[in-house]
């Protein structure tokens, strides 16, 4: 989903980049290696993950194979060549109990084995290439790739009553302006280094997202008028990974540093569904 929207942002912005998926396995360092060698690299963006958040309680070797060794072993190729680095990491790393926005130096503490594989990944890559650049964000979707508005849009249009959690805080995030956010960061020519937060503003629910969403839907006909939205509690409605309950992230220092002003989420929400209501015309 992001890397996908970096590369189109490299594209637009005519920078020229190099884009890999699983055929550049970041856990197999010899393949990185391969990749990475005889090529005039400045900067190397991670986006690749394991991020089934639920199924990471199950693999947790796996998450952790590809989201702490991997991104630590991008880290060492990205040094090894001379490139900068700049990796991407999660709200997840956060317990969710400070009840205010999460600084960039405030303390991680997952509750979930997905954000226990990020948070031994930001360490990695800090440990491996202490000059490399992260950029923490939350509650991403977009175009490509499974994600919460693409998933309530099909059932939208399908069911008759939809209930959603109402004691999770967020952001929610739409994978283009991160993207356009990363390639400011990497193409300003200024120090990019150390621990940044990026997500739209404001915060919500997921009761609150879904209901945006089910509004802007039912402008554009791809939602059922009689949808019942209703909202439920975390407790009652258990999933095999824990989720931070406030995972609103401070995004001050990349404003300061870059101009880079993150909008609304319901803003980027929706031009995201125009755009998608105007790609099924
Ligand atoms: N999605 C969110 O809500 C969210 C929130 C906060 C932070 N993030 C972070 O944002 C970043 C981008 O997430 P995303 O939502 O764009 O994830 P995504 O759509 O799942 O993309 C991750 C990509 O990495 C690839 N990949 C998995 N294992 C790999 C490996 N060993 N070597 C190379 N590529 C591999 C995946 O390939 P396959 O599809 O073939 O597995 C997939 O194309 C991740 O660091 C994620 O942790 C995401």
């Amino acid at each position: 989903m992001l890397g996908s929207e970096v590369a189109a942002e490299c594209d637009r912005l005519e920078l020229n980049h190099l884009c890999t998926d699983m055929e550049v396995d970041i856990s197999d360092p010899l393949a990185l290696r391969e990749f990475t060698e005889g090529k005039d690299i400045g900067w190397i963006i991670n986006c690749a993950a394991y991020t089934a958040v639920d199924r990471a309680e199950e693999e947790t070797d796996l998450a952790f194979r590809i989201n702490a060794t991997g991104a630590g072993n991008v880290a060492k190729s990205a040094r090894r060549i001379g490139a900068r680095m700049l990796h991407i990491s999660t709200d997840y790393v956060f317990d969710g109990t400070k009840g205010a926005p999460y600084l960039p130096d405030d303390k991680p503490n997952p509750v979930s084995a997905y954000g226990r594989s990020k948070f031994e990944g930001e360490k990695q890559v800090f440990a491996n290439f202490p000059d490399a650049a992260m950029v923490r964000t939350a509650w991403l979707y977009g175009v490509i790739g499974a994600n919460f508005v693409t998933t309530m849009l099909r059932l939208m249009g399908s069911r008759s009553e939809l209930k959603v959690v109402d004691d999770q805080l967020g952001s929610p995030t739409l994978a283009l302006d991160l993207a356009r956010a990363i390639v400011v960061m990497v193409n300003s020519g200024r120090e990019v280094k150390g621990t940044y937060h990026f997500t739209n503003s404001g915060e919500t629910t997921w009761f609150g997202f879904a209901s945006e969403i089910y509004k802007l839907a039912s402008r554009t006909g791809h939602a059922r008028q009689e949808l019942k939205l209703t909202p439920i509690a975390t407790a009652g409605n258990p999933t095999p990974a824990a989720r931070p309950a406030y995972s609103v992230l401070d995004c001050a220092r990349i404003e300061e540093e870059f101009g880079i002003t993150p909008r609304p989420w319901e803003k980027a929400l929706s031009d995201h569904i125009a755009h998608l209501a105007e790609a099924s015309k």
